[in-house]
């Protein structure tokens, strides 16, 4: 970006990534709930979540539980149609001993093992996003990148999800997939700092190639923000929490923000940071304050 020009303003990304598949403007996440997490998906759902993140990832995510969740909702009659499920493939060096896989097998072997056990867990035969955790290599992108992305490529093609994507990429390793991936993610959901921009070189990217990009952290990697007086005056002027402020900046740029709210309140909280509209001025004050 060049200095004092604005990346987000009039840029606004859609929801519909390149290869027209939609994503709802929220995505509830799972992560760290525990045994919470059955009943805390269905209270989000019930709130009017209906975009659900997880991952095969045991030290952080209960998967199994939040296919408990879906089981229950398809009780009340909320049917997996009317759900955006999303899931992960954890390398091994995010996993512990509990990996849904076997290690010892060769990876394309591994994510194959992983997306069953997670269908299985979610009680569906068909994911909507299917997503690498992370890349191997901390730069660049090696063989070991490029197979376990050659097998996502594999399961997108035969129809198992409708959208494959990458978490926790670098700016670098997002362009080199898009350069040379025969399928180039259509998701990418990374920690989203207002220090960094807003992660503007990976958010330019995302823009510039139709891919959807899911920011996460937006409260608690931006904790300096959320006490800016500026904010807190945005917030006072729409009567709402400086919360909402940042998830509604988010949207309006065109982000698909994630919130793992544990509180019921929260979740309506958030869930009305849909209900006003900050002024361009706004907008620009936030693309800027974290610099
Ligand atoms: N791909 C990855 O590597 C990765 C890494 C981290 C997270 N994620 C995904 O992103 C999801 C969200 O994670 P996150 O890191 O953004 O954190 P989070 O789980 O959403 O937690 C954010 C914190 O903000 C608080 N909070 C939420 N809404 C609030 C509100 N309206 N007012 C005040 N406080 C509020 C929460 O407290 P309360 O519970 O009290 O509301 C919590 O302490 C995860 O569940 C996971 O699905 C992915």
């Amino acid at each position: 970006m060049s200095k004092g020009k604005s990346v987000y303003l009039g840029q606004r990304m859609s929801l519909k990534a390149y290869n027209g598949v939609s994503l709802p403007p929220w995505m509830y996440g799972t992560a760290w709930k525990k045994e919470a997490t059955a009943q805390l998906v269905q209270q989000a759902v019930a709130a009017g979540f209906t975009a659900i993140d997880t991952a095969n990832q045991l030290i952080h995510y209960q998967e199994a539980l939040v296919g408990d969740a879906l089981q229950a909702l398809a009780k009340q009659g909320i049917k997996r149609e009317a759900l955006f499920l999303q899931t992960k493939f954890t390398p091994v060096n995010g996993q512990d001993h509990r990996t849904p896989y076997d290690v010892k097998a060769d990876l394309t072997t591994q994510v194959r093992q992983s997306f069953d056990s997670s269908l299985a867990h979610l009680h569906t035969d068909y994911l909507d996003s299917y997503v690498l955790h992370g890349p191997y290599s901390r730069y660049g992108l090696g063989a070991a990148d490029w197979e376990v992305w050659a097998a996502i490529e594999g399961l997108y093609e035969s129809g198992k999800t409708r959208m494959i994507g990458i978490s926790n990429v670098s700016a670098e390793q997002l362009a080199l997939l898009c350069e040379r991936a025969t399928h180039k993610p259509m998701v990418v959901q990374n920690r989203c700092y207002a220090a960094l921009g807003w992660d503007k070189e990976v958010w330019e990217i995302c823009r510039d190639q139709g891919i959807i990009y899911q920011g996460f952290s937006l409260l608690t990697a931006n904790r300096g923000v959320l006490v800016e007086p500026d904010v807190r005056a945005i917030a006072q002027r729409f009567k709402t929490g400086v919360a909402q402020v940042i998830f509604r900046f988010a949207m309006q740029i065109g982000m698909l923000p994630l919130t793992g709210t544990t509180s019921p309140q929260h979740m309506k909280d958030n869930l009305a940071a849909e209900q006003f509209t900050l002024s361009p001025e706004d907008l620009q004050r936030i693309e800027t304050i974290g610099l």
